[in-house]
């Protein structure tokens, strides 16, 4: 599958949330959305779900408008939203054959589907419970699944890593990465290592600006250069804290990790970019 973002804008009201975008995803990757609060990710991806209508600008699936036929992508996508409506009275078994009859997927498959999510995602021995007696991660798990429920072509998911501990965040990388093979995977999250090492491309919005979207290795390459280390004393304090990482307590003093342009202090030394660096950069403007 191919998707076409040609141009789109969205204003609620005289506030630019998203200013045009272009850009084109397929099936076999994996894009990272990344960008700081109010960025303008879940416009995008609301956008991108047929939920609400761009201000300007098309988007084509396979050629046809989505804008104009919203079916054409209703029909594919698989969509977990920031905030999933669950309803709390169901258990997870129940809420899962819910979705899919909802989605249309027969009784016979979708008995096999939701067994094998709940097996995926680790919730096979609370799949009776009420949703209401579930905790926020739990819960997000169950959100996963009915996204993933009737095997869409494309997935679009909003922040799932919100609420997950680490191992589940590692467990729900890989089911994305492996999905990612056959499918288009849009993720947006506030957290790189969720993307670090699965993304395909990563996509960097600042103030509804898209200010990069190339391959890690490329985001990695650019801010090689960009990145520096130095350690102050502890009695002396930076004000600016623009482009700093990092802060951490050594015995020789605080050990500063900046994206700087330019060297930011005498004793600076050149580090090695990480992808959060490297993103930090971007949203800086630092290149
Ligand atoms: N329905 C709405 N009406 C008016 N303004 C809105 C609406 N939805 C979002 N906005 C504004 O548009 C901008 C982009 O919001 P959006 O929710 O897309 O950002 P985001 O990147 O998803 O942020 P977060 O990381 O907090 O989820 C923000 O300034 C937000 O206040
Ligand atoms: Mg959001």
């Amino acid at each position: 599958m191919l998707l076409e973002v040609k141009e789109i804008s969205k204003k609620y009201g005289t506030f630019p949330a998203l200013n045009p975008i272009s850009c084109n995803m397929e099936s076999g990757e994996l894009i990272g959305l990344v960008g700081s609060n109010g960025a303008g990710k879940t416009t995008f991806i609301k956008i991108l779900s047929t939920l609400i209508k761009p201000t300007t600008g098309d988007i084509l699936l396979d050629g046809k408008s989505i804008v104009k036929y919203p079916m054409a992508m209703q029909k594919n996508i698989g969509y977990l939203p920031q905030d999933i409506a669950i309803y709390p009275n169901l258990s997870a078994v129940e809420f899962l054959m819910y979705i899919s009859a909802l989605k249309k997927v027969s009784k016979k498959e979708a008995v096999k589907q939701v067994d094998y999510l709940l097996e995926t995602l680790h919730l096979t021995d609370v799949k009776n419970k009420r949703l209401s007696d579930y905790s926020g991660g739990m819960k997000q798990r169950v959100g996963i699944a009915s996204a993933l429920l009737g095997n869409p072509k494309i997935i679009i998911v909003d922040e799932p890593t919100t609420g997950l501990d680490p191992e589940e965040r590692v467990i729900l990388r890989n089911i994305l990465s492996k999905l990612a093979c056959s499918k288009i995977v849009l993720l947006s999250t506030h957290i790189i290592s969720d993307i670090e090492a699965v993304a395909t491309s990563i996509m960097v919005l600042k103030k509804g600006n898209l200010m990069f979207h190339n391959t890690p290795e490329i985001l990695l390459h650019n801010a090689n250069g960009y990145v520096w280390e130095y350690i102050l004393p502890i009695d002396r304090i930076i004000d600016d804290l623009t482009g700093v990482s990092s802060m951490i307590q050594t015995e020789q003093g605080i050990k500063i990790r900046q994206v700087c342009a330019e060297k930011p202090f005498s004793d600076a030394m050149l580090a090695k970019a990480t992808l959060e660096d490297a993103c930090l950069c971007v949203l800086e403007e630092v290149f």
